[in-house]
């Protein structure tokens, strides 16, 4: 089958075609990147790629807990010794890296730092966990000034460099699910009137300029992206006036800065998105030069066999990977597979997480 055959992602050699998707697992006491979960990830080397959980930028960025972030020296330890792990196992990793912006509750956020945005508008919809108070309303962010922003790129671009002397292989932008950037793509969380709001191209601005800094620090053949386009997870719009233009100009814009790949997030599996009719990936595809992956709610062979012939260049697993991990072989032996306990998916410790067969 295709999807076990290797690939080539801009000069990176993959063992097969399917990429294990980046999934936060609030592991990292103090937000530092421990042994568990180096044990974790090289549980799971045999993916083609693995795509870290979100990891934060900066202290302003860390709104959830236990996250683990790559600003400081220890963080960075942590990644060098994770990468080392899953490349002794001949696996490559890279981190994705992300800002939570206003999905934030201060209690979660570490000294002497604050919940920002692109627009003082909070999120309602739904609260944030902490591990002082229980569930808690996000914070009210302050709008970012023009200092903020330039801030919160050089974070990008810093926790980056760092990461990749450090040895990943390479970087995803989080640019999906109602983070930060995506917070300025979309037009109910971007009400600003300077040249970040506005139109569609004014609101990519902050996150093409972001990947445009970060192509020019590590080169763009070690960065890839990722949308969630028709997302509504974390009170996102879903649909809005000219999206597929948006997404259109996006691709345009990334081709011409030569990243890596472009991820779809596909939010009707897992996170209970409506259905959309449009094939937005494909119009974004048609505008890309580079690898496209995507995926959701894929567990067997065939359905990522079925995605690589609808035209993705590689397939993204989640959940499967929580709780199979040494998922290539059971997908090659057509075993069965087990489910992840969700009621262990963000908890501390070893449990529902290394106990896995
Ligand atoms: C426990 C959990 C944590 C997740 N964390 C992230 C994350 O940190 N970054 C991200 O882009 N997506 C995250 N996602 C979404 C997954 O990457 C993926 O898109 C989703 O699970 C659908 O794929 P699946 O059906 O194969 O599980 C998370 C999903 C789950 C289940």
């Amino acid at each position: 089958m295709k999807i076990f055959e290797p690939f080539t992602l801009s000069g990176l050699k993959l063992k097969n075609k399917i990429v294990m998707a980046p999934m936060t697992r609030s592991r990292a006491i103090d937000n530092i990147p421990n042994d568990i979960m180096k044990e974790y990830y090289s549980q799971r080397s045999g993916a083609g790629l693995i795509i870290s959980e979100a990891t934060a930028v900066s202290a302003n960025g860390t709104g959830y807990p236990r996250i683990p972030s790559a600003y400081t020296d220890i963080q960075i330890e942590g990644w060098k010794s994770i990468a080392k792990g899953v490349h002794e196992n001949q696996g490559s990793i890279f981190v994705q890296l992300f800002h939570t912006g206003r999905v934030s509750a201060s209690l979660n956020l570490p000294d002497g730092s604050e919940t920002i945005a692109p627009s003082a508008i909070p999120l309602t919809s739904m609260q944030m966990y902490t591990d002082q108070e229980g569930m808690q309303p996000h914070d009210v962010p302050r709008e970012m000034n023009l200092t903020d922003i330039q801030q919160a790129q050089d974070e990008f671009v810093q926790a980056a460099t760092k990461l990749i002397k450090a040895g990943v292989d390479g970087i995803e932008i989080h640019s999906a699910n109602g983070y930060l950037l995506d917070q300025f793509l979309d037009p109910g969380t971007n009400q600003r009137n300077d040249d970040y709001g506005g139109d569609y191209k004014s609101r990519a601005k902050f996150t093409l300029e972001t990947t445009k800094k970060m192509a020019d620090a590590i080169g763009a053949s070690k960065v890839g992206i990722r949308f969630s386009p028709y997302g509504v997870f974390n009170g996102m719009s879903g649909d809005y006036k000219e999206i597929t233009e948006a997404y259109t100009y996006l691709a345009q814009e990334l081709s011409k800065i030569g990243i890596a790949y472009i991820h779809i997030a596909d939010q009707r599996a897992a996170m209970s998105a409506p259905e959309f009719a449009t094939q937005i990936w494909k119009t974004i595809g048609d505008n890309f030069n580079g690898t496209m992956l995507g995926g959701g709610d894929v567990w067997s062979a065939e359905r990522a066999e079925e995605l690589l012939e609808d035209g993705y260049d590689l397939v993204y697993i989640g959940r499967a990977f929580i709780a199979n991990p040494n998922l290539i072989e059971k997908l090659k032996n057509k075993e069965s597979l087990a489910a992840p306990d969700v009621e262990k998916l963000y908890t501390p410790g070893i449990e529902g997480y290394l106990d896995y067969v």
